[in-house]
């Protein structure tokens, strides 16, 4: 029996290439060629599965043209490149990789808390430009972290690790806002109340976003709720582009509005809106939250095993849509 047809679209490890082999017939973007629309849809004729790293939009018009796609495998835990009412309509499955990125994200989360509040990266900046002089008594003073109140917007697992270090490592008082909260053994696991979103905006030494992106979650932060931050405030995106109104914080951050931001993730990514390239109370990192190499690799990992898992007819692992009752790999 032949095996089934997959594409790679972007480049990954090969050892994930490799395993993927033993089981299928593997076209793969390892130049990681940048595709349009059109070439990825050409790239997918014939093909019974994708791997897709999260960049890729799978959609109404992509999933009519590739009629023998039957999975498509994100290596995010994010799967907003996924139109999930148009591939259920389709029968598509689709996946993520949840769980084995938690802690090294809300790491990462932190880190970019501290490199924030403390100007770290707006330091380094002045130190390598060669404008250390002198010491002075205020030369970067910036925001306390220990014994400070922070404010999360999306208690998932993500968020919930934030609330852990925050709480247990740096006794914050921690403060959450979700679509529904957490049970009660949880909360005081996490040592995280509940608050409304307003009371979260303007209570907050530091805010940090971790709310999954969807239409509704579009903008959760734009002028309206910059202006009820605290001047003193910090705000951290490690959610997604376009959680932020990027535009209203560049403003927010020029006019000091609010004292410093950390931002992961950006509106129409790997394009940075222009003004925040030139404000200096902001640090800007390429989306890598989630980027150490085991991590990465354990995420290679779960997309290739929900690849291998349905298209073997055992059905997959994360599915993030309907299952089909008949798994592709059986038709
Ligand atoms: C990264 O942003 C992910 O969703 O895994």
């Amino acid at each position: 029996m032949s095996k089934p047809r997959i594409l790679v679209a972007r480049a990954v490890f090969p050892e994930t290439i490799a395993r993927l082999e033993q089981h299928f017939e593997v076209a793969s973007n390892q130049s990681d060629d940048s595709w349009s629309k059109a070439e990825l849809i050409a790239q997918l004729q014939g093909k019974q599965g994708v791997f897709t790293t999260g960049s890729e939009r799978i959609d109404a018009e992509l999933l009519a043209a590739c009629p023998e796609l039957k999975i498509c495998a994100n290596m995010a835990v994010g799967y907003n490149n996924f139109d999930v009412d148009a591939m259920a309509a389709h029968g598509v499955v689709g996946t993520n990789a949840p769980d084995v990125l938690t802690e090294t994200t809300a790491d990462f989360g932190f880190a970019l808390l501290m490199a924030t509040a403390r100007r770290i990266a707006e330091s380094e900046h002045f130190l390598r430009a060669g404008h250390w002089s002198k010491w002075s008594y205020d030369m970067f003073a910036g925001a306390e972290i220990h014994g400070s109140t922070l404010g999360i917007i999306g208690m998932g697992r993500i968020g919930q690790g934030i609330a852990r270090r925050g709480a247990h490592g740096f006794g914050m008082k921690v403060i959450y806002h979700n679509r529904s909260r957490l049970d009660a053994a949880l909360e005081a696991e996490c040592k995280a109340s509940y608050a409304g979103k307003e009371e979260l905006l303007k209570t907050a030494d530091h805010v940090v976003l971790v709310v999954p992106y969807s239409a509704a979650s579009h903008h959760t932060i734009g002028a309206a709720e910059l202006a009820l931050m605290k001047p003193t405030a910090t705000l951290v995106n490690i959610a997604r582009g376009g959680i932020v109104d990027d535009a209203a914080l560049a403003v927010a951050l020029r006019e000091k509005r609010i004292a410093a931001a950390g931002l992961d993730v950006f509106e129409g990514e790997p394009k940075v809106h222009p003004d925040l390239l030139t404000v200096p109370n902001v640090v800007l990192t390429p989306h890598i939250a989630s980027a150490t190499v085991p991590t990465r690799r354990a995420m290679a990992e779960l997309a290739a095993d929900n690849l291998i898992s349905f298209l073997t007819g055992r059905g997959p692992k994360t599915p993030v849509t309907p299952v089909p009752a008949v798994p592709s790999g059986a038709r």
